[in-house]
């Protein structure tokens, strides 16, 4: 069923990976499909709202009636979310790197003659989530957050630490959920007045998941 509850909306969703330059061939960066971050701004254009998803580099093609900016690393990403601001709903589900190279080297990096070992300097990438949900004029903000164990706990201290409105916790260590695979399960977790509150999504394909939670998103947005 098509309903049309986000008729009007204003929507930025990052998706994928993001790409961290080392040298002019190397880059860190890890598995992210972005499949889950494109589902959800498909959900979005069908139920009526103008999107514009900030992606990564997936292989993904674009859905049908969303406007789609391609960044590559997380300084990128966040410089064009901010273009984009305001905005009624951001929804944070790219795989940002938490690092990127202190210095980017302009040349290729060269392997030493001995046999040792080469150590990177890193620093932190900006919380581009948490940076949005800063804001003076901040739309509603929904993070992901992908975790191995006390699934419950972890997210729901993300959900304070970044202020976020609602955040979709995932257990990535459950067999064919997650990370590049077709199916996902999660569970929502916003704050009311009383405390935590949270919802169990079933396991399902993500296009369905994405429908699930953009269900309960329009729900909270009115
Ligand atoms: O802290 P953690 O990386 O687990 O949080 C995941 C959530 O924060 C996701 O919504 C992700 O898109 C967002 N995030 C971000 N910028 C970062 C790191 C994570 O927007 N630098």
């Amino acid at each position: 069923p098509v309903h049309r509850d986000l008729d009007g909306k204003r929507v930025v969703i990052t998706a994928g990976p993001t790409r961290e330059a080392l040298d002019p061939v190397r880059y860190l960066s890890n598995h992210s499909s972005g499949k889950m971050g494109y589902a959800l701004a498909a959900a979005c254009v069908e139920r009526g709202a103008s999107v514009t998803l900030v992606s990564g580099p997936v292989t993904l093609s674009t859905p049908p009636g969303v406007e789609r900016i391609e960044v590559t690393s997380a300084v990128e990403m966040l410089t064009a979310v901010e273009s984009c601001m305001p905005c009624d709903l951001f929804i944070g589900c790219a795989a940002v790197a938490d690092y990127r190279a202190a210095a980017v080297s302009e040349h290729k990096l060269k392997k030493t003659g001995d046999a040792g070992g080469l150590t990177l300097e890193l620093v932190r990438n900006p919380d581009i989530v948490a940076t949005i949900a800063a804001r003076a004029d901040r739309p509603f903000t929904v993070g992901f957050a992908a975790e191995t164990q006390s699934l419950e706990t972890h997210a729901g201290s993300k959900l304070e630490r970044k202020r976020l409105d609602l955040i979709v916790a995932n257990d990535v260590s459950l067999e064919g959920v997650g990370f590049g695979g077709d199916d996902n399960a999660a569970t929502l977790l916003w704050r009311e007045r009383e405390g935590t509150r949270h919802h169990a999504l079933p396991r399902q394909p993500k296009t369905a998941l994405a429908n699930a939670i953009v269900d309960h998103i329009a729900d909270r947005l009115r």
